[in-house]
């Protein structure tokens, strides 16, 4: 049983069968006694009567008469009706049942109406004496009617009554089951998607009319969310803004180099040089903070178009590589199935672009990148999985996770003068996010990172054969 549902379906189920069972049960043993003491307060009035009657037929009639009256008592009322003398001998010498001479001994001994139910069948007994003043005791057997006998239907019936409480039972606990599950599916999705960092995840109307604890917490849970998107709006408003209002001054400075560089002599040249540099490293940075804040925003992915990720990977691959090999390194694509997502296509390019090239960074010079798109199928329809996987130190496997947070470098290329800004991963992981996809690096076992970017599939995406690109051709 793995859902919530399941188990509260299952157990409200199970407690309204064993439920109607013990009520079932209950009714039967308690009524059939109930009937039972009703009966003996009525056969206390009239047994008497017709023992002494019985009694007056056989003195005044003699036997035959007597049989007859026994008879008519068989026929209209149902009774099996028996005369014992005072010796306990029946007096028609009918065939009697053990516990109609049992109860007929005790009779004999007492002055009251005495009582045996036994299989179902209820005896009395009353002594009397007849018009001659002989003593006799008169004893009866009827059945004992009870709600038992309701029960006792053929097989058929049976099942199907059972049947017939187990399917509504079914029905009022599946109901039952899925109103109170209901908003919590409800949050989970919400929660899923807030996760997943859409900030507009709202559990909304959903449960609009419930007024319970569960609403309650779905309104705590829309509250606490709006909360956050506001937070993490001015935040990222905050950054958007203070990159813009540092543009200007950067593109000023970057002119007065310029000019600086017209009118300044050979020995300044150097100094001038680090200045361009450090401009443009900050040029750098300045962008990737805006693109993250636009990323952040969610804006980007609302131009949603069909992107074929093989041309895309293929395309992004050989610039890396040209570049790459300035360096002394390579790029490689080493396979690539036909897959199209949904999304776009220039999100993914820079997505796919940080990755590669920080593999080019980070790769041994003399080495090759392995780049792989390959097609994963899965009960939702597929991802579109794309693989970078370098030949270089790696990362300390407890940093393995941070290196996708914004400004966060591994030690050394902290230090490195050359470092980038720290948010080329970052803005690789939003943007894949917002595909709804997920970003994973792992080191491998023989050295180098590998770096997966996973995007879902279109839903009517269709599997291909893999389109290998040979080894040789390079990209
Ligand atoms: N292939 C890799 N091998 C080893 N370390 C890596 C690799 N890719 C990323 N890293 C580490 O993760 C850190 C974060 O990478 P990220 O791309 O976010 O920033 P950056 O490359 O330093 O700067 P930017 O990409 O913004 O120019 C890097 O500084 C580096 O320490
Ligand atoms: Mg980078």
């Amino acid at each position: 049983m793995r859902t919530l549902f399941q188990k509260i379906f299952l157990s409200f189920w199970l407690a309204m069968v064993l439920v109607s069972g013990t009520l079932i049960y209950s009714v039967v043993t308690t009524q059939s006694q109930f009937t039972l003491s009703r009966s003996e307060q009525s056969d206390r009035t009239l047994i008497p009567i017709v023992a002494a009657r019985a009694a007056d037929i056989l003195d005044d009639h003699g036997m035959g008469a007597l049989a007859d009256y026994l008879t008519s008592l068989q026929t209209t009322l149902n009774w099996e009706a028996f005369l014992f003398d005072d010796e306990g001998k029946e007096i028609l010498s009918q065939p009697t049942p053990a516990e109609a001479d049992a109860l007929a001994q005790r009779g004999l001994e007492a002055s009251d109406t005495k009582f045996l139910v036994s299989h179902g069948i209820k005896y009395v007994a009353r002594r009397t004496t007849g018009s001659t003043g002989t003593r006799y005791v008169f004893v009866i057997g009827t059945k004992v009617e009870s709600v038992a006998n309701v029960l006792r239907a053929p097989l058929g019936i049976q099942i199907l009554r059972g049947a017939a409480i187990l399917f509504i039972a079914g029905l009022v606990c599946f109901w039952l089951a899925r109103y109170i599950t209901a908003p919590i599916r409800h949050l989970r999705t919400a929660t899923h998607r807030l996760a997943m960092g859409n900030l507009s995840a709202r559990v909304g109307g959903h449960d609009a009319g419930r007024k319970d604890e569960l609403a309650d917490l779905s309104r705590d849970f829309d509250h606490m969310a709006e909360q956050i998107e506001s937070l993490l709006k001015s935040q990222h408003r905050l950054i958007s803004d203070i990159s813009h209002e540092l543009r200007s001054p950067l593109t000023r400075l970057c002119v007065a180099s310029g000019l600086a560089r017209r009118h300044a002599g050979p020995e300044f040249s150097s100094a001038l040089d680090r200045i361009d540099l450090e401009s443009r490293r900050l040029n750098h940075l300045i962008g990737s903070l805006l693109e993250l804040a636009r990323l952040e925003s969610g804006a980007e992915i609302l131009e949603s178009r069909s992107v074929e990720l093989e041309s895309l990977v293929r395309e992004v691959a050989a610039d890396a590589d040209y570049e790459a090999q300035s360096r002394n390194r390579r790029v490689r694509l080493v396979s690539a199935d036909r897959c199209t997502i949904t999304g776009n296509a220039e999100l993914v390019r820079a997505a796919t672009e940080n990755v590669i090239r920080n593999a080019v960074s980070h790769t041994e010079e003399g080495t090759q990148v392995d780049v792989e798109l390959q097609h994963a199928p899965n009960s939702q329809g597929g991802d579109a999985v794309i693989r970078v996987r370098d030949h270089g130190k790696g990362v300390p496997e407890a940093s393995l996770a941070d290196i996708f947070l914004p400004f966060y470098r591994v030690g050394d290329a902290r230090e490195r003068s050359a470092g980038g800004s720290g948010l080329g991963l970052s803005i690789t992981d939003r943007a894949v996010r917002l595909h709804g996809g997920s970003v994973k690096a792992e080191n491998c076992a023989d050295g180098g990172l590998v770096v997966e970017l996973k995007f879902p599939l279109t839903a009517n995406e269709t599997p291909t054969a893999k389109e290998a690109i040979p080894v040789s051709s390079g990209v």
